[in-house]
């Protein structure tokens, strides 16, 4: 396998679909004349994040194929060129870099983890190239520039909605906070949970941090345990997550532990097993959804992927290659300052995700989802509006 994949993925068709691994870019169309195009993607398709990755690029190029099926945007196909960066610090600003210079896409989708769009942005920026974001919840993403936009909700709010959970579901009055010190996304998270849950008259007994990758969180549970918390709040992606659940349990602590975002993935449930039953964490969307939208989303996307089931970066995927697709139509055009205008100014565009209203921010106010872990299940618990 080539650590750089690279791969042109070209749909001429509805059912037709070519997938070219390793090939050379098509980088004679010429910009402006070109007869498709391009738009780039970048993703942790492997590495220690591959569930993020793989579930947002199969959302975003289930988009990409029905926009590709109904003709295309102003005329032409969407040139849907990905990179994998696999999960590595660094290797996302390489690929962004080749994505702008080399291949000459129009925008660029990405990333889940904010620490990775978070290297992209800057590049995107100076370069006046669109960045979308389908997920990344960090408010530093968007605050790069006035290229760089999402289409989720931010941490700030988040971080809310956990700690009005905490108070008034788990009815904890003490938690202690776990975060992961080399995640922007984890360090955001911790902080402004900590923030509503201290102003709302809580007490944070224990705060303990780790590095993304460390496998033994024993030294920092043991220190949660003596502070006798109500509840712990573990901000961070789902295979520390899952690590920290089962050590957790194995020391004797009893109470829920609860997450945000990063612990949604299958693979939570494959690390954490039973010691997950009983805690909950916090997502952008339900399948469990009955909306028309959310099931017709779930039935392309499972007819498409050997029944699986679309998870929260897979909805988001998706909507975020919508809404570009949707902002070029009105631009008119892929003439950068007038795309960004167009995408700045999209407002109630209709998603899988709910309605997608960008503010002067460049983030969208979307409720949250609240999932509990229950017989090995994701759970839909409760939807928590801005
Ligand atoms: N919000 C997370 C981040 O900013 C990424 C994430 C999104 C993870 C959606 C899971 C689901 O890093």
């Amino acid at each position: 396998m080539k650590s750089l994949k690279r791969n042109l993925f070209f749909t001429a068709l509805a059912a037709v679909a070519l997938a070219l691994a390793g090939c050379k870019p098509s980088s004679e169309s010429k910009t402006g004349a070109a007869d498709t195009i391009k738009v780039g993607e970048f993703a942790s398709l492997t590495g220690k994040e591959a569930a993020f990755g793989q579930s947002s690029h199969k959302g975003t190029l289930l988009a990409v194929e029905e926009i590709n099926a109904a003709g295309g945007v102003l005329g032409k196909k969407i040139e849907f060129i990905y990179e994998d960066n696999r999960s590595t610090p660094g290797e996302s600003a390489t690929v962004v870099k080749k994505l702008i210079t080399r291949d000459h896409v129009v925008a660029v989708l990405g990333e889940v983890a904010s620490g990775r769009s978070l290297e992209a942005a800057p590049i995107c920026q100076a370069n006046k190239i669109p960045q979308i974001s389908p997920s990344s919840t960090n408010p530093k993403v968007t605050e790069t520039g006035d290229y760089i936009f999402r289409v989720c909700f931010i941490d700030p709010f988040q971080g809310t909605v956990m700690a009005k959970f905490a108070k008034s579901r788990l009815n904890a009055k003490n938690v202690a906070v776990l975060s992961d010190v080399a995640a922007p996304y984890s360090l955001g998270l911790a902080q402004y949970f900590k923030e509503t849950f201290l102003a709302d008259g809580g007490t944070v007994v224990s705060e303990q941090k780790f590095s993304s990758g460390d496998k033994d969180f024993k030294a920092q549970l043991t220190a949660i345990k003596a502070a006798n918390p109500d509840a712990i709040f573990v901000p961070c992606y789902y295979t520390e997550a899952g690590l920290i659940v089962r050590q957790a349990r194995q020391l004797g602590i009893t109470v829920p532990l609860f997450g945000g975002d990063g612990w949604e993935a299958p693979e939570l449930i494959q690390i954490g097993g039973e010691a997950l039953e009983g805690c909950y964490y916090s997502t952008h969307y339900s399948p469990e959804d009955k909306s028309p939208a959310v099931q017709e989303f779930v039935s392309k996307f499972k007819a498409k992927n050997n029944g699986e089931i679309p998870d929260a970066m897979a909805a988001l995927g998706y909507d975020s290659a919508m809404v570009l697709a949707d902002a070029i139509k009105r631009a008119g055009t892929t003439d950068s300052v007038k795309l960004r205008d167009a995408i700045a100014a999209t407002k109630d565009y209709a998603g899988v995700t709910g309605k997608t209203s960008l503010d002067a921010n460049r983030n969208a106010t979307k409720p949250a989802v609240i999932l509990a872990i229950k017989d090995g299940k994701f759970k839909y618990v409760e939807t928590i509006s801005p």
